[in-house]
């Protein structure tokens, strides 16, 4: 099934050798891949291994063979940095799909991952760091593997833009009224001093930056429950946070245009944020703690 040689491409007619990009590419037609986003703080990576890790579970997850081991993922990464001359605040963005082939559901039967990743600049975002950010509440439609970091993000991307046209940085995301995660990041509900989030099964990504406050709250002897909270739970909450490799650990003060507590960023958050920083070695810009 050979592909006839013009394309239609936008609203011109080209010769399919001139295309600039894979037409015949999985992760384009299916979605059949996989990324990861990994922080840059003074050109060093940030919770490194924790990020290869994660890549090679959703690799094997979706029976992708990964042609590197993960010293070697770890060591090209590395060289990235190194060949752009990175020494500022950023991120990597990896990702891996199952290759190029003719459009078919099943599998090729001999196919090279295409592998591609980038860096640029991110500053980090103070004023959410600061001052909190604002989130609606939105139905969880996603699929069952929400563990797999795959490139199939429509419903994360649609969740997000209804946030940003009600004017909120981030969508709560609910399976019948039960929060499970927001549509790019792990969330957090604080609560008589304890903090509770859902638990790290197939309903949400494993988070990187979730598994520094795991240990954060071991050193800070503060408990962490894995145990789902409901939409109903918010209002009632003490503090409210999201945590992810560009959110960082950032406070929701308001939801549904509801307040969270006094409206500021809570007491426990401002610690995370601090062991935050400690353990990421910021040492610009840093968050003015308040409370
Ligand atoms: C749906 C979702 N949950 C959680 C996270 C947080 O993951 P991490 O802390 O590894 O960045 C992300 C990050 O992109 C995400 O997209």
């Amino acid at each position: 099934m050979s592909i006839y040689p013009i394309i239609l491409t936008q609203s011109k007619f080209t010769h399919q050798d001139n295309l600039k990009y894979p037409f015949e590419e999985r992760g384009l037609q299916f979605g059949d891949g996989i990324y990861e986003v990994i922080r840059i703080y003074h050109g060093t990576y940030y919770l490194l291994e924790e990020h290869v890790d994660r890549l090679f579970r959703s690799a094997e997850a979706i029976k992708i063979q990964l042609p590197f081991n993960k010293k070697e993922v770890t060591d090209l990464l590395l060289e990235l940095l190194k060949k752009n001359n990175m020494t500022t605040d950023g991120k990597v963005y990896m990702q891996v799909t199952r290759g190029s082939a003719p459009r078919d559901h099943v599998f090729p039967d001999e196919v090279m991952p295409n592998i591609y990743a980038y860096v640029q600049d991110q500053v980090r975002n103070m004023e959410g760091l600061e001052n909190g950010v604002k989130a609606i509440t939105h139905r969880d439609i996603r699929w069952e593997n929400c563990f797999i970091k795959s490139l199939n993000l429509l419903p994360n991307v649609l969740a997000k833009q209804t946030a940003k046209e009600n004017g909120c940085y981030e969508a709560i995301l609910h399976k019948d009224g039960l929060v499970t995660e927001c549509s790019a990041s792990n969330a957090y509900l604080v609560k008589d001093g304890k903090i509770y989030t859902h638990p790290s099964n197939n309903n949400i990504l494993h988070g990187c930056v979730r598994m520094a406050i795991e240990r954060f709250t071991k050193q800070l002897n503060i408990p962490l429950i894995e145990e789902g909270f409901s939409v109903e739970d918010i209002s009632l909450a003490d503090e409210l946070f999201l945590s992810s490799s560009t959110s960082e650990i950032t406070p929701i003060v308001k939801v549904d245009n509801l307040e969270i507590a006094d409206g500021k960023p809570g007491k426990i958050t401002r610690q995370l944020q601090q062991a935050y920083e400690v353990d990421a070695s910021i040492t610009e810009n840093r968050i003015k703690h308040t409370v």
